[in-house]
């Protein structure tokens, strides 16, 4: 038995138009999953959508949605259910950094980024939740961020969101596992997507720099992040819930001896 097999699963995936959710959205469809993939900009999903059609014979369904408007993620768990006719699985991966010193923080800009971060989580996963009760396999991702771990200075909104997030998932995970709906969620270290290398860019960083900094010594890549999501959404950790697991190229920002000191051979 494979059991990673998602075949006959209906997973929606937020943000499935890029990054680590296009790249979860193709590796569920290969894994025989159907995907519903949210975002606001409809072209960039449709483009996605027909990209995973054709390459895992899959269906996808491109569904433009703001993740935090309560109507319109009615609206995407009503489309997934009139065309789909179930909710198995739901990646609550939309989502995005504004890096702001605090003190130049608006109030509607501090809203916004709870908003996206972690009440839309909320949104999706209570409006899913009457189909999530239906499923045999009923399990929620929430992409949380090493941001949320450890904090991050110009992150204030930003960390707190994602490190809620965790706790909600905690939460979810102990609410409604009575009922078979397990909830974890993947607290993500530096990932090169679309967006990661944009906003790297402001900050005069790339994915060598960033890279550097990583004991493992490279920025994740979206498929890093989506084998993750893989795992928690199969049958492999079908006694799991309401974890964090950090998939981010090992533990930074350990004092202690230095690399020199470790390793004196690579600076020979
Ligand atoms: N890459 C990293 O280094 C990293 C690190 C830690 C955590 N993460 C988290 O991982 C998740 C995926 O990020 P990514 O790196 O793949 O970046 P990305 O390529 O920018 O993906 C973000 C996705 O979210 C969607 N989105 C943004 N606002 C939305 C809204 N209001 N409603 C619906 N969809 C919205 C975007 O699509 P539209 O613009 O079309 O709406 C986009 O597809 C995010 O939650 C991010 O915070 C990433």
């Amino acid at each position: 038995m494979d059991m990673m097999d998602l075949t006959g699963r209906v997973a929606i995936i937020t943000g499935g138009g890029t990054g680590i959710g296009a790249t979860t959205a193709r590796l569920f469809a290969e894994h025989g999953a159907d995907v519903v993939i949210a975002g606001r900009k409809l072209e960039r999903l449709q483009t996605t959508a027909e990209e995973i059609i054709a390459k895992s014979g899959h269906r996808a369904l491109a569904v433009q949605t703001d993740v935090r408007e309560d109507d319109q993620v009615q609206h995407l768990i009503d489309t997934t259910v009139s065309e789909f006719g179930k909710i198995d699985i739901l990646i609550n991966n939309a989502g995005g950094a504004y890096m702001f010193p605090t003190k130049d923080t608006s109030p509607e800009r501090f809203r916004n980024s709870i908003e996206l971060n972690l009440t839309s989580a909320y949104l999706c996963s209570h409006a899913a939740l009457p189909h999530l009760l239906k499923s045999e396999h009923a399990s929620i991702v929430s992409m949380s961020s090493a941001a949320g771990v450890s904090g991050v200075k110009g992150g204030a909104a930003y960390s707190a969101g994602k490190a809620g997030l965790q706790m909600f998932t905690r939460v979810i995970a102990a609410e409604w596992g009575p009922k078979g709906i397990r909830a974890n969620a993947i607290a993500v270290g530096g990932v090169a997507s679309e967006g990661a290398l944009r906003s790297w860019e402001r900050f005069g960083m790339d994915a060598d720099s960033m890279g550097a900094e990583v004991p493992l010594r490279r920025v994740g890549w979206p498929i890093d992040i989506a084998n993750g999501a893989l795992f928690f959404v199969s049958d492999m950790s079908s006694w799991i819930s309401g974890q964090t697991l950090s998939i981010d190229g090992g533990p930074r920002g350990l004092g202690g001896l230095t690399d020199d000191v470790l390793w004196p051979e690579d600076s020979e």
